[in-house]
């Protein structure tokens, strides 16, 4: 039975409270009978918390255990405490774009699936059928650039080289291809209209998948008009919208408002193409939930842990090929949520780990079937 080695961040605010309930899902699966993967999970300390135990937000020791490890599972960094240290990569957000730096995770997949009726503050016709993932360039863009900063100027370079584009444009036409929906559609946002970046992006993305994936249908759009877009007829979406690493952050974030909350959102940081099944070699994957480490609500046992919970279903998917286990969690987590079982960001009152308790013993149930 192989064993998949995971760097466990639990990080600051909610982080190591929606982490531990999503590394206790994969407890469930590597004690079950039947299970076919042990997981050896390397817990450590990133991000302001490190920055007080060690003076960095990240160690040598930790980078280096990352850019080993099989996977990295992450809850959040970052908060008040720490945001003087912001320059650079000296805070505790600079330590994750470093680990993604690293571990050359260049495409951020960060699905959003209309679930749980009636949460959305949009209305139920609109956002039903809703299915997308947003595919985000994750290791380049002004997250990268050279940076300058003095009291009167700032400047962060927005730059892409043609074939950090080419990558992320095979790995949207893949996603799209393989997903079971009949529409195989990329929707590309950029602002090629005034951004000469986007220019590159806009005639690499189309070059790249016209010639290799005649299959994929391909639609560009601004990115600004995609926001109303994305509220006003979130279904037209369907398929994946591919963005650059700006872009990207602020669509997936704005996705949030389709299921009501950020906190569902789960997110895959790839490497490469992800496994196609069982047995293949793992693809180094970095898993996070969408949102961040929401110091308003930290400490209060009230965190929504389905986004990290789902995290844990795209690392089996996508990096172990354990497709089984990975629709096992996610339908795990539907069926808590369909039986009425809610934390306070859905107007429930359920807490944290009663909600990650419920999901295992749902997920023990389909597991014993
Ligand atoms: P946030 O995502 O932390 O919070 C935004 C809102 O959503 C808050 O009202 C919060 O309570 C709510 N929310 C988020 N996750 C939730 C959950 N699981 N359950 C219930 N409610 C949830 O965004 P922010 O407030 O802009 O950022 C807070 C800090 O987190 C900042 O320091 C930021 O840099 C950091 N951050 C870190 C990551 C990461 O490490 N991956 C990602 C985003 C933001
Ligand atoms: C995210 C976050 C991060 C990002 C920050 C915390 C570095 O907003 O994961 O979306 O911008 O990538
Ligand atoms: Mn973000």
């Amino acid at each position: 039975k192989p064993e998949f080695s995971i760097l466990v961040i639990g990080g600051d605010g909610i982080g190591p409270e929606v982490t531990a309930e999503a590394t206790a899902v994969l407890d469930v699966i590597s004690t079950h009978p039947k299970s076919r993967a042990a997981f050896k999970l390397l817990p450590r300390l990133f991000g302001g918390c490190s920055i007080d135990a060690h003076g960095t937000p990240v160690t040598d020791e930790v980078l280096e255990t990352g850019r080993k490890a099989d996977a990295i599972l992450m809850g959040a960094v970052g908060g008040p405490k720490w945001d003087g240290m912001r320059r650079g990569f000296e805070g505790p957000e600079g330590a994750t774009l470093r680990l993604r730096d690293v571990t050359q995770v260049y495409a951020n997949l960060r699905p959003c699936e209309y679930f749980a009726a009636g949460n959305s503050p949009l209305r139920d016709e609109l956002v039903r059928g809703a299915k997308f993932i947003v595919l985000r360039e994750n290791c380049g863009g002004p997250f990268y650039g050279p940076k300058e900063e003095t009291p009167d100027y700032a400047s962060d370079l927005w730059s892409y080289k043609r074939s950090e584009i080419e990558r992320i444009a095979r790995m949207a036409a893949h996603l799209a291809l393989s997903s079971a929906s009949p529409k195989k559609t990329v929707t590309s946002c950029d602002k090629a209209n005034v951004l000469a970046s986007s220019r590159l992006w806009r005639k690499v993305v189309q070059e790249t998948i016209e010639k290799e994936f005649p299959e994929v249908e391909i639609v560009h759009q601004l990115a600004d008009s995609a926001t109303t877009l994305m509220m006003m007829r979130p279904t037209l979406f369907n398929g994946v919208i591919l963005a650059d690493n700006t872009f990207g952050d602020i669509l997936s974030d704005l996705a949030g408002v389709i299921p009501g909350t950020l906190g569902v959102l789960p997110s895959a940081c790839l490497a490469d193409i992800p496994a196609q099944k069982w047995g293949d070699d793992p693809v180094k994957g970095f898993y996070e939930p969408v949102h961040g480490s929401a110091p308003d609500i930290a400490g209060k046992g009230i965190a929504n842990p389905i986004g990290a919970i789902l995290s844990v279903a795209l690392m089996l998917r996508y990096s172990f090929g354990m497709e089984e286990e990975a629709a096992a969690v996610e339908k795990a987590v539907n069926s808590t949520l369909d039986a009425g079982f809610r934390t306070k960001d859905m107007r429930g009152t359920t807490s944290t780990k009663d909600m990650g308790s419920l999901v295992r013993e749902a997920l023990q149930q389909l597991l014993d079937q």
